[in-house]
């Protein structure tokens, strides 16, 4: 058990962003690559993160006075800040996103590869003197509480503090990962540069980015490089390009895995426990369901993880599971007192906005916080705006990032792993997809998690929106060749004890009828969906089989409290087979963009779910 803060190692009372004091060939090397990065990027000065509360305060407190970040009025949002982003860097750039493996074929058709050789030169070019001007922060962070089974440790050097602060909610960060490093454990390496150098006397902007950016991943030599962008998921290091793409990469070769996944634990009113994981695409929801509010008396959901789950086969045959970051990195828009309120509660203080509006009263504010917008704010570009402007006030993408541990119903032991109960995985569909739908096994799970797409909100009601897929949403998160990824996920099965695993099902929470409507009501009256799932993981309730999987009877629903039509209810659930041989053409042209490579286990689930479709 590895709970509570990182406490501080005596060793390290030392000058404030001083080198601590630690010896050791492990810390030799650390400091032989800081110093190497530091001749290559020219920074003016290098501070070394000690994690501390007081080295946190000083942090913000110097970026407020740069004009960096504008502190929130404490009466409402105390500890807070909001940073305004460059207008063009306020998402993650796929299409600047690399993976520079030895080979093109372990990067695979859904990623960019490089040739490691050459991106090695042009980062090189592109980083030389990179920092002039500027601060180089060296930051230790551990993903997992620091010295845990199933943690990893990297450090990330960058001259963005705005990226050193959310690091520090993100991850543990701090002396105590240094310790480590020093006495030998292996870590990751990740740079970062905004590539703004300053020269002598330049007065800075506030969000300092190059139009030139790169997001490289060396997957052979576990390293992260990354140029021109200070955005969240570009720019925390650890989290998509370390705890998903390098991490998926580490997974692959030690026989664990690396996922994009939030993670709860459900208790239902017996006082019985089981732990869940889901896998869906942004904008689907995933925030949400971590914080689940059970509408269905008598049940309860603690949050364990909202975006990354590492799995690992544990002794006795069940799969085990961390939350490896500490922090919730989420969309702003959206997030409401009718749609999640926990995510609201959670955001009380002791939060960093991303591109949020500012109200007259120093709070914040963004379209779905309130049904009704203020009368008057300061919009993300720092623009007066009004109800009347015509345009959001918070970007679509604007984020908050806050501790875990502000969660009110963050699990009290969320630090430490879990035994899985149910993998799910959804998207965003308005035909065809059930409500829910029960994998028959391991293998047929992973055919359903190699076929996740979704689609857009249909923009007018009952069209359908343009599929996009995204196999285990992993498809912008994953290191190397997705067709070989589906094989991992089958032979993790193989290895396994076929009843230990947990069981495989598919949800859709997304299902409009032929008007347009939304056929579910979502949020908390998807716990009716999970107490299905777990009666039918304690063998409590029978399942209809249908071509496409197991699915619930009707009467086996919990639909207490819930007015609904029965021709809604089994809309939700229909099963039109040629609709679904459309379907499955579609995977199969998916498929064939893999050259092949796709696993044969998955070629004849395809093929076995056409002859049932014939046969229905
Ligand atoms: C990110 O962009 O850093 C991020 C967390 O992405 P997403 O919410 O799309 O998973
Ligand atoms: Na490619
Ligand atoms: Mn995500």
């Amino acid at each position: 058990r590895n709970t509570g803060p990182i406490s501080r190692p005596l060793t390290a009372l030392r000058e404030f962003g001083s080198r601590p004091a630690y010896t050791g060939a492990g810390m030799d090397a650390l400091v032989a690559w800081v110093d190497e990065i530091a001749a290559l990027t020219q920074p003016a000065r290098i501070h070394w993160i000690d994690g501390s509360r007081a080295e946190n305060d000083a942090l913000l407190r110097d970026m407020v006075a740069e004009g960096k970040i504008i502190k929130l009025n404490p009466e409402w949002r105390p500890g807070s800040y909001l940073a305004r982003s460059a207008p063009s860097d306020v998402a993650r750039t796929e299409a600047r996103t690399f993976i520079a493996s030895a080979r093109e074929e372990d990067a695979g058709p859904t990623n960019n590869w490089a040739d490691p050789a050459e991106m090695r030169e042009t980062l090189n070019g592109v980083f030389a003197g990179s920092m002039r001007g500027r601060t180089m922060y060296v930051v230790p962070f551990s993903m997992g509480a620091v010295g845990g089974p199933l943690s990893h440790i990297g450090v990330q050097v960058t001259d963005s503090a705005y990226a050193v602060a959310s690091i520090g909610i993100m991850t543990r960060v701090g002396d105590a990962v240094t310790k480590l490093i020093a006495d030998g454990a292996p870590w990751v390496k990740t740079v970062h540069s905004v590539g703004a150098p300053l020269a002598e006397g330049e007065q800075d902007v506030a969000w300092p980015c190059n139009d030139e950016k790169y997001i490289v991943h060396y997957p052979d030599t576990l390293e992260v490089w990354s140029y021109g962008s200070g955005y969240g998921g570009n720019a925390i290091l650890a989290k998509k390009c370390f705890a998903l793409r390098i991490a998926s990469v580490i997974g692959r070769d030690e026989g664990w895995m690396a996922e994009h996944m939030l993670l709860i634990r459900v208790i239902d009113p017996r006082g019985k426990a089981y732990h869940v994981a889901a896998a869906f695409p942004s904008a689907c929801g995933k925030t949400n369901l971590a914080m689940l509010r059970p509408t269905i008396p008598g049940w309860r959901v603690e949050t364990l993880g909202d975006d990354i789950v590492w799995i690992r086969p544990g002794e006795d045959g069940r799969l085990w599971a961390i939350n490896p970051e500490a922090g919730f990195f989420g969309v702003a828009p959206g997030t409401g007192e009718s749609t999640n309120v926990t995510a609201v509660e959670t955001l009380w203080g002791n939060t960093i906005f991303t591109n949020v509006a500012l109200r007259p009263d120093g709070d914040v504010w963004w379209e779905g916080l309130t049904d009704e917008a203020p009368a008057e704010l300061t919009d993300w570009e720092g623009n007066p705006w009004t109800p009347a402007s015509g345009r959001p006030a918070a970007h679509p993408n604007s984020r908050f990032t806050v501790a875990a541990s502000q969660c009110p119903q963050i699990a009290p032991d969320w630090e430490d792993a879990v035994p899985l109960d149910a993998i799910l995985f959804g998207g965003r569909r308005a035909t065809n997809v059930p409500l829910v739908v029960e994998a028959t096994d391991w293998t047929h799970g992973v055919f359903l998690g190699s076929t996740i797409s979704s689609e857009r909100t249909a923009a007018a009601e009952g069209t359908v929106g343009e599929l996009r897929r995204d196999p285990f949403a992993m498809l912008p998160f994953c290191g190397y060749n997705m067709a070989d990824y589906f094989g991992h996920w089958l032979k993790i099965g193989q290895q396994s004890r076929f009843d230990r695993l947990p069981r495989i099902f598919q949800v859709n929470w997304f299902r409009r009828g032929s008007d347009g409507r939304f056929l579910w009501p979502g949020f908390g009256d998807n716990s009716r969906v999970i107490d299905w799932i777990i009666r039918r993981i304690d063998g409590e309730v029978p399942a209809v089989d249908s071509p496409i999987g197991r699915l619930p009877r009707l009467q086996d629903l919990n639909l207490f409290g819930l007015t609904m039509p029965t021709e809604d209810l089994e809309e939700l659930f229909s099963v039109d087979p040629a609709s679904w041989q459309h379907e499955a053409d579609l995977t199969e042209e998916f498929y064939a963009t893999f050259d092949g490579k796709v696993p044969a286990a998955l070629q004849s689930e395809l093929a076995a779910l056409r002859y049932r479709l014939q046969k229905a």
